[in-house]
């Protein structure tokens, strides 16, 4: 039985480590090359089946790259009936990561750009799920299926507006949670103070997260707003799909019953945990 189906992107990331990011321009040479799995529907998926049966709608390319994803997604126990192959290019990314951990991503769609409405209504109407995860590495339109789908089916729908595009009212307004980091909710608010953008965004979704890094996160549900502080942490690996741990295992407590407060408080403690590992350990 799948209790969370994600919705979204699988990339293969293409990952340097360079001891400080390029400005324009110029060229700087790397200390280390990584391939991993990845995308932002990818890493949810397997960040909420750590919790919960989870199943991954999405498309991949006919080549290698698409193979190790859907590989990768079965060892992590995602189911992948949903997960079509098609002619072309599997999404790739190219990831820039510097010694803070921070890194600078380019996403390259290829197959998620061709993941249609149709795919996402006819996988959810098999799958039934309680909670529906979706993100923006695929056509907005795909993203306004799912929301409907969710919508009239009773299934909750949990948006990460990333990366930031401009969403339909009635996407947003169907989100419980929304979760955005503090650039996305600049983009959709036009503020930099996490507060005001909470109190904004709370007028047009069900309920919002806002994550803010080492700061923690702030929640905000029926009017009511939590701070959650983040664990002080003394190194920091490789920050890239620490906010798909958080959404994915978010999702995941949400579909289990966990009320929203308190399913963020574990995700934060699992997004601690991921940021300290390397990727190839997590
Ligand atoms: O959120 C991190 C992810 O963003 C990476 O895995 C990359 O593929 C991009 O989708």
């Amino acid at each position: 039985m799948t209790r969370v189906a994600v919705v979204g992107s699988a990339n293969l990331d293409l990952v340097a480590h360079t001891p400080r990011r390029p400005a324009p321009g110029e060229t700087v040479l790397g200390t280390g090359y990584f391939q991993h799995p990845g995308g932002k529907g990818l890493n949810q998926a397997a960040a909420a089946a750590t919790v919960t049966p989870t199943s991954f709608v999405g498309r991949r390319g006919s080549d290698d790259a698409g193979r190790l994803l859907e590989a990768e997604l079965v060892r992590r126990g995602v189911d992948t009936s949903r997960f079509l192959a098609m002619e072309g290019p599997s999404g790739h990314a190219l990831i820039t990561v510097t010694p803070d951990g921070e890194n600078s991503i380019t996403v390259l769609p290829g197959a998620n750009y061709l993941l249609l409405p149709d795919d996402v209504t006819r996988a959810l109407d098999v799958l039934a799920p309680q909670v529906v995860l979706t993100q923006q590495e695929i056509p907005l339109a795909t993203t306004g299926a799912t929301a409907r789908w969710a919508l009239t089916h009773g299934a909750r729908l949990m948006l990460n507006a990333s990366p930031s595009a401009a969403l339909p009212e009635e996407v947003l307004a169907a989100a419980d949670p929304l979760v955005v980091n503090l650039t996305e909710a600049h983009f959709l608010t036009a503020t930099d103070t996490p507060s005001d953008a909470a109190k904004i965004l709370a007028k047009q979704c069900v309920s919002v997260i806002i994550t803010l890094g080492s700061d923690g996160s702030l929640v905000v549900e029926n009017g009511r707003t939590t701070h959650l502080p983040a664990p002080r942490l003394t190194a920091v690996a490789d920050t890239t799909g620490a906010g798909d741990m958080f959404a994915g295992v978010t999702a995941a407590r949400l579909a289990r019953g966990t009320g929203l407060v308190e399913a963020a408080h574990h995700a934060t403690q699992a997004a601690a945990q991921a940021i300290q590992t390397p990727r190839s350990s997590r």
